[in-house]
């Protein structure tokens, strides 16, 4: 029976489970999805914002997967470290899929990113989604003003969760300690920044909206920093001859210049919080003062014409006392896996990993760690379909491999403990109960020592 590895249990590893079992024509197909982590899902669990609920509710499309006859989830197993090498993963099965995301934030490279208070969004998503790698410190928001450096949905995801009440955040499921931060924050401004225009920033139409429907916060936009934007300032007549006409903008733009344009000026509605949308500052250092971050000293820039920005020599400080940096992800080197250090991705063709420009036998990969860090969720599917194709097309060849016995005895053998469908069921199960202790709906244990205390069926005292 031909034995699948699916390496990362997050939308692409799930998808690729499923289009593994589905689309399969060999009726014995096995599937292992492996994480490093106790608990499944991914991002979906751990990035997507806890006041999208509905986008959450994705869990119970991917739950009916992992709970698939032929399909077995092990959490607790990472790939890569403890001997598990890539090599040594195609002695135990078949084929393996590399589902591994892009778990690293990128990194801005100005004077002071290292200062107290300078974080990643990523670091703040993995303390709100109780990620049990998040900084155990966690967030102190006891200053007024934050600045977000980018505008992707990432930076509005922050900007929201930093604007928001946090009665809003009760009846989630973020942790107990983040709650109380919420609870307590002194943040009163939210400068959200980006380094080019609006019709050029990353965030989708819907999610920007978002932040102008908040009962607790209300959006300003200055007219000035709008009036740059070549898609935003009326047209000018075009001259005749002087090259080629601009490029329409993609819909999405255009909704999104509307959506702006649409709060630009608009009079203070008095309410406790403001999130500043400002556009064509480019971040050049953080200022600090005892080793904290004070402000944010950004250049003004100015369209080049090319769809890019020049500096135009004028500064502007932001005050912060907490920065967070939503400029992208990146993808993570795997010891033994072929990496490309300038894409932050596997090598591949159409999802076969490529080793020296040769595609390997047997391995795969789908998801961010082939695509790099963009798109939805949705878009993993169809990525995952186009490998999970490349695999069945090599089919008959990769069966012919010996592999031996149950890939769960070797994990055992390498020292590991890995976590069964039953564990993760009983961490949900803690999850709830420590909810019901905190008057509160099902809350997420956030560290490691809970996790796999609730996995092996005992109650732990973290998370409260
Ligand atoms: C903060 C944030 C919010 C988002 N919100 C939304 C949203 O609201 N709606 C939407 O449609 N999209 C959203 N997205 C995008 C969406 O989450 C991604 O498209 C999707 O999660 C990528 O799927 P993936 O499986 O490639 O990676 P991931 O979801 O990151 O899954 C990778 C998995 O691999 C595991 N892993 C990593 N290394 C190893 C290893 N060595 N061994 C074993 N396991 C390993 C990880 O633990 C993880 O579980 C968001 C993204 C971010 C960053
Ligand atoms: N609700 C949702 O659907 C949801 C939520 C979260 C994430 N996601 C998805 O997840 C993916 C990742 O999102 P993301 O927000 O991390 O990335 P993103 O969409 O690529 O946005 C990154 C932002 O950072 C800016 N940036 C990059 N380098 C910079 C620098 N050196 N200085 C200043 N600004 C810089 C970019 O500006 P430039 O454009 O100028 O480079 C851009 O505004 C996206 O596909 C997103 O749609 C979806």
């Amino acid at each position: 029976m031909p034995r699948i590895a699916v390496v990362g249990s997050g939308p692409s590893g799930v998808y690729t489970a499923q289009a593994l079992v589905q689309q399969s024509s060999v009726p014995g197909i096995l599937v292992d999805v492996l994480d490093r982590l106790p608990a499944p899902y991914g991002l979906v669990r751990y990035g997507v914002a806890p006041d999208h609920e509905k986008i959450k509710s994705l869990q119970n499309t991917l739950r009916s997967v992992l709970e698939h006859e032929r399909v077995r989830f092990l959490g607790n197993v990472e790939i890569g470290a403890h001997g598990l090498t890539p090599e040594r993963l195609l002695g135990l099965y078949h084929a393996v899929v590399y589902c591994v995301g892009a778990a690293r934030d990128r990194r801005l490279g100005i004077p002071g990113e290292e200062l107290a208070g300078s974080h990643s969004a990523t670091d703040f998503v993995s303390w709100y989604s109780a990620h049990p790698d998040a900084v155990p410190a966690g967030f102190g928001l006891g200053t007024r003003s934050v600045v977000v450096i980018g505008v992707g949905n990432v930076a509005v995801d922050v900007a929201r969760v930093l604007a928001r009440g946090a009665e809003d955040f009760r009846p989630t499921d973020v942790p107990h300690p983040a709650l109380g931060a919420l609870a307590g924050s002194a943040v009163r401004d939210v400068h959200m920044v980006g380094r080019r225009g609006p019709s050029q920033a990353k965030f989708t139409t819907k999610e920007l909206r978002e932040l102008g429907a908040l009962p607790s916060a209300e959006v300003r936009v200055e007219p000035a920093d709008l009036a740059l934007d070549p898609a935003y300032a009326p047209a000018p007549a075009a001259p005749t001859g002087t090259g080629p006409p601009a490029r329409p903008l993609a819909a999405v733009n255009r909704r999104n210049v509307e959506v702006v344009r649409g709060w630009a000026g608009a009079p203070d509605q008095g309410r406790a919080r403001r999130i500043h949308l400002r556009f064509f500052l480019r971040p050049v250092e953080l200022l600090g003062a005892g080793g904290r971050v004070t402000a944010v000293r950004f250049e003004r820039t100015a369209p080049d014409g090319q769809g890019g920005v020049r500096g135009t020599g004028a500064y502007e400080d932001i005050e912060a006392g907490l920065v967070l940096r939503a400029v992208g992800y990146r993808g993570v080197p795997l010891a033994g896996l072929p990496f490309d250090e300038t894409t932050g991705t596997v090598p591949h063709l159409a999802g076969r990993v490529l080793r020296h420009g040769v595609a390997s036998p047997g391995e795969y990969v789908a998801g961010w760690i082939k695509r790099g860090p963009t798109g939805v969720i949705g878009t993993n599917r169809a990525c995952a379909k186009e490998t999970v194709a490349s695999l069945l097309a090599d089919g008959p060849g990769l069966a012919v491999r010996e592999i031996t016995g149950d890939p769960l005895d070797a994990f055992r053998a390498a020292g590991l403990r890995p976590v069964e469908w039953p564990g993760w069921l009983a961490i949900e199960d803690a999850e709830a109960a420590l909810g019901a202790e905190l008057g509160r709906r099902s809350v997420k244990i956030p560290d490691w020592e809970g996790l796999l205390a609730a996995a092996r069926g005992k109650r732990g005292q973290s998370g409260r």
